[in-house]
């Protein structure tokens, strides 16, 4: 909702300085030579060892978040307080989404409206949300300078939210109600950040255009963010001084990064939060999440369905399914090769596995396959906030694709998840590289451990069992050995 804005931003000033552009550009050219060298480090040497210096890389890698701790218990699901913006209207079309990640009884907080529910939503379910009808905003006296009166709403709820007076509230989480949160996740992340202090936590757009159209430093309320207890205390204080300062500041998100910057916040940006400002098949990017928990997925309904063979509401469930049993791996991506046979598979747990009939090395799978669009079509280049790799039709580079299909626990403590042929690849096999067909395969299964989640960050080994000519392949989880180089 805050976010289907990115079209109409013109009357926002822009102005990209050569300064900017200047840093720009040599950034890219310093990146490409890096990934140059890393490419041409990692492919060459096929029996390769891992040298002090990638030792050393490594070591040093895992170690990213700015863990703050007090002396206080840890932060669990009841300290949080969400604060969801929905509407009446479309309320129907979303209490799907939301219902797939609330935990009646369990989590906390409210769906503000812009008005009671109808008739048609009495009486209001215990699988939803409680629901609280926005202030009326008519009687500010800024209110005759304020163009979108929805939005001030939509900023306003943050403030509505903190004054209903919650106990233990360590953490506000706002979302839409056309955002699907990882609520296991959102405590794991938000317990390694101090809640006594002020913190504005969440993610930028995927779409370059989005951010430069707003800021590269304002969290976009469709995906998600988070403030602590002290940041909403302080910004229900001072939240309608802020509409009378900038009435005409019109979108939301923009409105509240602008108010806390007067407060002397700014973002802390989590890579997990996703706005999708991204239109058709998403499935390249969630198949290639970065490393890190994997916190929301937002625009649902303008994007296909996560799944090809489900609607919208199916493909949400089914992701949930995956999503209670571990959502410390969900989307989390495993790599490993089977040399016998030249292939790499790649594992976004939960939702997709990738067969290649070729090493290809980490660093280039990791990249998303361009499988979208951005949310302003056209727009020139660079379109995205991370590299992606352009679809191809080389036989060398085309994943067989499988889905997520079914979840059990086993015997032995361990996860089984199920992944399905979506479609014949319809390519002759990579005679350059192994000449081993992936063909027969029409399932994969791979095999977790049940009590152990994923520390956030961190990364899964894997290997490969497969028989010529099988129909199934089998893959099991371990941890990575000690500087284990994966190429
Ligand atoms: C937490 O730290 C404060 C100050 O360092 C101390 O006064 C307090 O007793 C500590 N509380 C607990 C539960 O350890
Ligand atoms: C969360 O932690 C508090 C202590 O800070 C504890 O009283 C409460 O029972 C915990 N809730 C859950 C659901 O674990
Ligand atoms: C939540 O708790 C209330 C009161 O304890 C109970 O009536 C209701 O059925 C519960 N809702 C769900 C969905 O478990
Ligand atoms: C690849 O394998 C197929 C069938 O196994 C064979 O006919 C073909 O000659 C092989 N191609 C190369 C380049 O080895
Ligand atoms: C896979 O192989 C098994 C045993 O070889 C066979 O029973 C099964 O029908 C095969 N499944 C498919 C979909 O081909």
């Amino acid at each position: 909702m805050s976010s289907t804005i990115s079209s109409n931003l013109s009357t926002i000033p822009q102005n990209p300085t050569p300064l900017s552009l200047g840093t720009l550009c040599k950034s890219l050219a310093i990146s490409g030579l890096i990934l140059f060298l890393f490419y041409t480090f990692l492919f060459n040497p096929p029996n390769y060892r891992p040298s002090d210096l990638l030792s050393t890389i490594n070591q040093k890698w895992p170690t990213s978040s700015p863990i703050i701790s007090t002396n206080s218990t840890k932060t669990n699901i009841s300290h949080i307080v969400f604060g969801i913006v929905g509407t009446m209207d479309t309320w129907s079309n979303k209490k799907a989404y939301i219902e797939a990640w609330w935990r009646p009884n369990v989590t906390r907080g409210y769906l503000f409206l812009d008005r009671p529910p109808t008739e048609e939503f009495q009486p209001w379910p215990s699988t939803s949300p409680p629901f609280r009808v926005n202030e009326d905003i008519t009687k500010l006296k800024v209110f005759p300078k304020i163009p979108r009166p929805s939005h001030v709403r939509i900023v306003r709820t943050i403030m509505e939210t903190f004054r209903q007076g919650d106990k233990d509230v360590r953490w506000y989480v706002m979302g839409d109600d056309d955002t699907v949160l990882m609520v296991d996740n959102l405590v794991e992340v938000l317990a390694k950040y101090d809640h006594t202090k002020s913190y504005y936590i969440g993610s930028n757009s995927d779409c370059v255009k989005s951010n430069l159209d707003f800021s590269f430093n304002m969290a976009f309320g469709g995906a998600g963010y988070a403030l602590s207890y002290p940041l909403a205390e302080a910004l229900a204080t001072k939240l309608d001084d802020c509409i009378e300062r900038y009435p005409d500041m019109y979108v939301s998100d923009f409105l509240l990064h602008s108010c806390l910057a007067d407060i002397g916040v700014a973002l802390t940006q989590n890579k997990g939060f996703h706005q999708i400002d991204l239109h058709n098949d998403i499935s390249g990017l969630l198949s290639a999440h970065p490393q890190t928990p994997f916190l929301s997925l937002h625009h649902i309904d303008t994007i296909d369905p996560i799944f090809p063979s489900m609607d919208r509401f199916e493909s949400i469930n089914h992701l949930m399914k995956a999503a209670k049993t571990d959502q410390s791996r969900l989307l989390q991506q495993t790599i490993c090769y089977h040399r016998q046979n030249t292939w790499s598979l790649s594992i976004s747990w939960g939702y997709s596995t990738y067969i290649y009939e070729n090493i290809i090395p980490r660093s280039i799978l990791w990249r998303p396959l361009e499988t979208f669009r951005p949310w302003v079509a056209d727009w020139t280049p660079p379109l995205y906030m991370f590299n992606t790799r352009w679809p191809s039709d080389n036989p060398c580079e085309v994943p067989h694709l499988f889905f997520f299909d079914s979840i059990e626990h086993i015997e032995g403590d361990q996860i089984v998840t199920t992944y399905v042929r979506a479609l014949p690849r319809g390519l002759p096999t990579c005679s350059f590289a192994g000449n081993h067909s992936a063909d027969p395969i029409t399932k994969i299964k791979v095999f977790s451990p049940a009590s152990t989640r994923l520390e956030g960050g961190g990364r899964d080994c894997c290997d490969i069992e497969y028989m010529d000519g099988a129909n199934v392949t089998e893959v099991k989880y371990r941890a990575c050995m000690k500087y284990e180089v994966i190429a």
